[in-house]
């Protein structure tokens, strides 16, 4: 297809470029039947793998994640169809925000909106990059940073971008006016990279990975939550799958972004699909495909995965024969709601909250002692022994630390906490 573009602001026809010239697919790799082998450690998985496809490239996976700490999603309605190889051709305004976005440590992409509204952000009219002229794009869109809650953006243009983006990078309040309210972790996004005037691998294997996440996500999504003894304990977030642009690594396709953890994962195929949402709806990394994530530089992110991959294999074991007896255990946000919780004993505060997907506990390293994001205050004298040498370590890059902070991921969830709670303790969650 021939596409000829006003690629500047006074309208000139700049070039007419054949954008979609993908390469053959002729060589992917057909239907094969064996274990999967990567060198990117253990499979701590428990997927069938029996019968699967092979992974287009064995390059290592962990550390393939180019350091950011945000993701800035502009949503069109333009089809992946009819997506250019490279936006940057087609979009002003994506050129712009590349700009905007190499002094922020932010990636941005094009997503395809096509999933009900789910917000008012999301309402908004999307005026694409065809229709638009040079100056008339907007679109709504979805900013993802770290230790932050996700937040949609009604509408991202060449007028407000830098005022829009720039308010939420100044200030640590979400409340622009061009903004809707955060929509927290109610959600896990998923973004699969289907692009293929790009590459044909993403355009075969992400469609049909993106066709299974979806199957797979309106199965669970339209699974009524189990009923639960108290009105405020938190139920599954809803699952929204999209397709996106590239994202890099074709080679490792189909790739996949997951929010709010910012995790990458590739090397996925379609009967993957069941397994890596259940994974991440536990609030677990699935090792074996993890590519790296937002907010860790690449070598940490190596060096998360071999910790990651142990610790993975240490939860299974865990899980299997220290787990207890269901208590009830009482979170309170910064701004005073209150969460009753079901938790297991042998679990950690951690994992409690960020399974519930309670807000300002992301457990990033996954209780390694490495993040911090795993804040919690545990004022008047809860059943606890003092923190370590290590937590005492880490909890000085807390923001707003008090005398009573505590790493949740160190706090494992016991009767006598419970109890503390029963009579009236309450677990606190920072502001961020
Ligand atoms: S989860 Fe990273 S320090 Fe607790």
């Amino acid at each position: 297809m021939i596409y000829s573009r006003f690629l500047s602001s006074n309208h000139r026809v700049l070039q007419s470029i054949n954008l979609f010239s993908p390469t053959s697919c002729a060589s992917l790799p057909r239907k094969v039947t064996f274990a999967r082998h990567y060198t990117t450690g253990p499979n701590i998985s428990s997927g069938d793998l029996s019968s699967t496809t092979a992974p287009f490239d064995p390059a290592p996976l962990p550390g393939t994640v180019s350091h950011h700490t945000s993701y800035l999603v502009l949503h069109t309605s333009q089809p992946p169809t009819e997506w250019p190889s490279k936006h940057a051709l087609v979009s002003p305004l994506y050129g712009k925000l590349q700009q905007w976005a190499k002094s922020h440590d932010a990636i941005v992409n094009f997503g395809y909106d096509d999933l009900p509204s789910s917000s008012s952000a999301q309402q908004a009219q999307h005026t694409n990059w065809d229709a638009a002229g040079a100056e008339g794009e907007s679109y709504p869109a979805t900013l993802y940073r770290t230790s932050h809650p996700p937040l949609e953006i009604a509408s991202v243009s060449h007028q407000n971008y830098h005022s829009v983006l720039s308010a939420h990078y100044t200030t640590t309040n979400s409340s622009a006016s061009t903004t809707s309210d955060s929509t927290s972790n109610a959600f896990l996004d998923l973004y699969v990279c289907t692009h293929g005037a790009r590459d044909c691998r993403c355009g075969t294997t992400g469609s049909q990975v993106f066709r299974a996440l979806r199957k797979q996500a309106q199965k669970i999504n339209s699974t009524p939550s189990p009923s639960s003894s108290t009105s405020s304990v938190a139920s599954l977030p809803h699952i929204r799958v999209r397709e996106v642009a590239h994202i890099g690594g074709h080679k490792w396709a189909a790739n996949v972004l997951a929010f709010p953890s910012g995790d990458w994962y590739g090397n996925l195929r379609p009967d993957d699909a069941s397994h890596l949402l259940s994974r991440l709806l536990d609030g677990k990394v699935w090792w074996d495909r993890w590519r790296g994530r937002m907010g860790i530089p690449q070598d940490a992110q190596i060096a998360l995965h071999r910790d990651g991959a142990q610790l993975g294999a240490n939860e299974v074991a865990r899980h299997s024969k220290e787990l207890g007896e269901d208590v009830l255990l009482t979170f309170v946000t910064h701004d005073g709601k209150e969460a009753s919780l079901r938790a297991q004993e042998g679990n950690n505060l951690m994992e409690v909250a960020r399974d519930a997907g309670l807000p300002s506990i992301e457990g990033v390293c996954g209780g390694q002692l490495e993040c911090a994001t795993c804040h919690v205050y545990l004022a008047g004298n809860p059943p606890l022994a003092p923190a370590s040498e290590n937590e005492e370590d880490m909890l000085a890059y807390a923001i707003g630390r008090r005398d009573e902070s505590r790493l949740g991921c160190q706090i494992e969830v016991t009767k006598e906490l419970a109890e503390w709670v029963r009579q009236g303790g309450r677990i606190g969650l920072p502001r961020y």
